[in-house]
C-alpha cells in the first residue's frame, strides 16, 4: 500500500515536473523571442543591413520618404532588416552614387531621374518642357504602365527601379536679372543636375548650362562660377540658395523627380517575402513623399517670401506661354527620343 502511494506520488511529481518544464520551456522560449527583439530568429526575414544613400537633406520629401522606408522595413521585419539611411551626400555625392550602387557598395539610392538619362534617354521625359500639367497627372503616369516601362529599362544596367519619389516642379534662380521673359536668360550660365536635353533647353533660351554636383552648387553660385540654377522650391530653400541668389522665377518648366533604385544582383538574391516587404515600404514611403511634397513646397515658398533676400516673380499665363513657345522646338525634337509607348502614356495621363 505504502509502496503504491510512493509510486503514485513519484508519478505525480514527475508529471508536475514535466508540465512545468514544458510550460517554463514555452514561456522562456517566448521571452527569448521577445528579448531577441526580432533580431531575425523569428521574423521570417533574413538578418541584413541595407545601406541607403541620398544627397538631399532630411527635411525634404526625399529625406522624409527615406525615413518612412526605413521605418516600415525595420518595424515589419521586427528588426531583422536594418536600413541605414545616409542623407545630404554623407556617403556618396550625386557624381558617384550610381557607380557605388552598381558596385553594390550601397544597395539603394534615389537619384534625380535626369541622372539616369545617360543610361536611358526616356528618363528625359520629366525634363521635357511643360510636359506634365500638375503633380496628380505626373503621379498617374508614374503609377501606370508608362512608369513601369521606364523602371524596367534599368534592369540591363545592373539596377532595379523600385519606384518614383517626388521632388517638385523646377524653378529658376539667378543673380543677374529678374526673369519674366525668355530673352532675359540670354547670356546667363545656369547650373543643372544633368541630362542632355536640359542643355538644349537653356541653349534655346540663349543661356549656357553646366552640370554641377548638388553638394557643390551653393559654392558655385556664391563664387559666381554660374549665375543661376534650376531646382524644386524645397531644394532651393533647404540648400539656402537665397543667400547667394537675388532672383527666383516660378517657371515650373519641368519636373525634378527621383527614381528609387536598387542594386540588381543584391535585389535578385532576396527571397520573395523580403522583396514584398521592400515593395510595401516603397508604397508607404511614396505616399509619404507625395503628401509632404505639396506641404513642404508651400512652406518653402512662404519662407523664401519671408526671407526678403530674394526677389520672387511668378510668371503670368501670358509670360508662361512665351516660355512654352520658345521651348516648343526642344520639346518636338526630344519627344522623338523618348520610347513612344512611354510618351504616349504620359500624354494620356495629361488628358485625364
Ligand atoms: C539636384 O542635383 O539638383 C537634385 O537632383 C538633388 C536632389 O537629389 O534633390
Amino acid at each position: 500500500m505504502r509502496r503504491k502511494n510512493i509510486f503514485k506520488s513519484a508519478c505525480l511529481t514527475l508529471f508536475i515536473a514535466l508540465l512545468s518544464a514544458s510550460l517554463f520551456g514555452c514561456s522562456s522560449n517566448k521571452t527569448n523571442n521577445s528579448s531577441d527583439n526580432g533580431k531575425g530568429s523569428n521574423s521570417g526575414y533574413p538578418k541584413m543591413v541595407v545601406t541607403f544613400s541620398h544627397v538631399a537633406t532630411e527635411n525634404t520629401p526625399k529625406g522624409q520618404a527615406a525615413l518612412k522606408f526605413k521605418e516600415v522595413v525595420e518595424s515589419k521585419s521586427n528588426g531583422a532588416i536594418q536600413v541605414k539611411v545616409f542623407p545630404s551626400g554623407q556617403l556618396y555625392g550625386d557624381d558617384n552614387e550610381i557607380e557605388a550602387l552598381q558596385a553594390n557598395n550601397v544597395q539603394i539610392i534615389a537619384p534625380s531621374v535626369a541622372k539616369l538619362s545617360g543610361f536611358e534617354k526616356s528618363f528625359e521625359i520629366f525634363d521635357l518642357p511643360f510636359m506634365f500639367k500638375d503633380s496628380e497627372t505626373l503621379y498617374g503616369f508614374e503609377d501606370g504602365e508608362g512608369g513601369k516601362k521606364l523602371l524596367d529599362k534599368l534592369n540591363q544596367y545592373g539596377m532595379v527601379g523600385l519606384g518614383f519619389w517626388p521632388n517638385g516642379f523646377k524653378h529658376i534662380t539667378n543673380n543677374k536679372i529678374e526673369i519674366d521673359d525668355p530673352s532675359d536668360l540670354k547670356g546667363l550660365k545656369i547650373r543643372t543636375h544633368g541630362g542632355t536635353m536640359i542643355n538644349e533647353v537653356y541653349a534655346a533660351l540663349g543661356a549656357s548650362s553646366t552640370k554641377i554636383a548638388f553638394n557643390e552648387t551653393y559654392q558655385a553660385l556664391q563664387l559666381g562660377t554660374v549665375d543661376g540654377q534650376e531646382n524644386s522650391l524645397v531644394n532651393i530653400q533647404t540648400q539656402r540658395y537665397s543667400e547667394v541668389q537675388k532672383y527666383l522665377t516660378l517657371t515650373g518648366h519641368a519636373r525634378s523627380e527621383y527614381t528609387l533604385v536598387a542594386n540588381k544582383a543584391w535585389w535578385d538574391g532576396l527571397n520573395e517575402k523580403t522583396k514584398e516587404l521592400f515593395m510595401e515600404a516603397v508604397k508607404a514611403s511614396t505616399e509619404t513623399g507625395r503628401q509632404l511634397e505639396e506641404k513642404l513646397e508651400k512652406e518653402a515658398l512662404d519662407q523664401l517670401k519671408g526671407s526678403e533676400k530674394i526677389n520672387i516673380h511668378n510668371l503670368t499665363d501670358a509670360e508662361r506661354q512665351k516660355f512654352i513657345d520658345a521651348l516648343q522646338p526642344v520639346f518636338d525634337k526630344w519627344s522623338k527620343e523618348i520610347d513612344p509607348e512611354v510618351l504616349q502614356k504620359a500624354q494620356a495621363a495629361n488628358q485625364n
